[in-house]
């Protein structure tokens, strides 16, 4: 008989900056003030990175901090796997500084993962198929963006919203009952339009004028992903918990992508679990995309919220729209 393999999280990490950008600092930049901020989002403040930082630096770091946990090497990685929408470069992937960065030397498969806010779900789904199909041992998750470079400061419809951040996990193999119970990914590609960078692709690649036009800043019509983060999360969440026989009732803890107070108050009444169960971060962080859930799940852990068979749902939505589930019994 074979033993069923799982993946478990055995180390979490994290890269947080020192730049404080504040409600206040805000309101002294545009045209906002900081109630309108803290009712319509439940953001006080978002973490900015000073310019010498770049995205693999704050990834590196934090898969870094993952691995020590889990009392591990580098070279003990047989992947990693980088979500962001915000790279070092176009070309090659972060996921491949990263690698550099920590001092890996051997050869291990490391790419990214675009997904936006739902990159570390999506990550960690994949992760997870390596490892149950017994094709890698330990892989290192990682959510990272730096969205600060790529934020229009003068557009109060998204700047307040965004923060730079990272966050990782160590992913191993495990034959327990514990680890992942299941992962569930999905993208709605009729909806591309919402949240979008409109220039630096192929559609529209870089000129004089694109930059002029700052077409290369974040866009996004906030109104709608709302409605559809409230509705896609909520189901994803029922969906999670139906696939492993679960209830609201089972859940400990849900660390959910932290995008706004208000998503997360609607998902939380639409499945029947109290927002105290929900870890939650956005005050002091903002909306850091895929960085979100493992730097909540960081704190958590750090923190001692999460305890030895815990049962932990995570759900993130984002720019695709794409957005996702996973279950843990930690
Ligand atoms: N400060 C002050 N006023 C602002 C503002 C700001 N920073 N941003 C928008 N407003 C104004 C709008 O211009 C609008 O004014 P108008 O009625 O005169 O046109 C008014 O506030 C209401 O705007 P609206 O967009 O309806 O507000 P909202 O309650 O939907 O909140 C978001 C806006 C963006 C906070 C909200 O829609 C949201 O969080 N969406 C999801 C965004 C998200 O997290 N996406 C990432 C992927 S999950």
């Amino acid at each position: 008989m074979t033993t069923e393999v799982r993946s478990r999280i055995v180390g979490t990490g994290s890269y947080k900056g020192e730049g404080v950008l504040t409600n206040h600092d805000l309101e002294q930049m545009l045209d906002t003030t900081d109630d309108w901020i803290t009712e319509r989002t439940g953001i006080k403040e978002r973490r900015v990175v000073s310019k010498k930082i770049v995205t693999s630096d704050m990834a590196a770091h934090a898969l870094g901090q993952a691995l020590d946990m889990a009392g591990l090497e580098p070279n003990d990685l047989d992947m990693i796997i980088c979500g962001t929408v915000t790279p070092d470069r176009p070309l090659p992937a972060t996921a491949a500084y990263v690698q550099k960065k920590l001092g890996a030397s051997n050869h291990c498969a490391s790419f990214d993962v675009a997904a936006a806010c739902a990159g570390f779900i999506y990550g960690m789904s994949i992760a997870d198929v390596f490892i149950r199909t017994q094709k890698a041992k330990r892989v290192g998750v990682i959510g990272v963006e730096l969205l600060s470079r790529v934020l229009d400061y003068t557009d109060r419809n998204t700047c307040v919203l965004f923060g730079d951040g990272a966050g990782a996990a160590v992913l191993v193999a495990d034959e327990s009952d514990r680890g992942i119970l299941s992962t569930h990914t999905y993208t709605d590609g009729s909806l591309t339009e919402l949240l979008i960078i409109p220039a630096g692709g192929s559609v529209m690649p870089t000129t004089p004028n694109t930059a002029a036009e700052r077409l290369h800043y974040v866009r996004m019509e906030g109104r709608e992903v709302f409605r559809y983060a409230v509705r896609y999360l909520s189901e994803a969440a029922r969906t999670a918990l139906k696939a492993n026989n679960m209830t609201n009732d089972d859940v400990s803890l849900v660390v959910a992508h932290q995008a706004n107070i208000r998503i997360l108050d609607g998902v939380a009444k639409r499945v029947d679990i109290p927002l105290d169960r929900f870890v939650l971060n956005i005050e002091r962080f903002g909306n850091t995309s895929s960085a979100s859930i493992p730097l909540a799940l960081d704190e958590a852990v750090r923190g001692n919220l999460v305890k030895s068979d815990d049962i932990l749902l995570m759900i993130a939505l984002g720019g695709g729209i794409s957005w996702g589930s996973a279950l843990i019994k930690w």
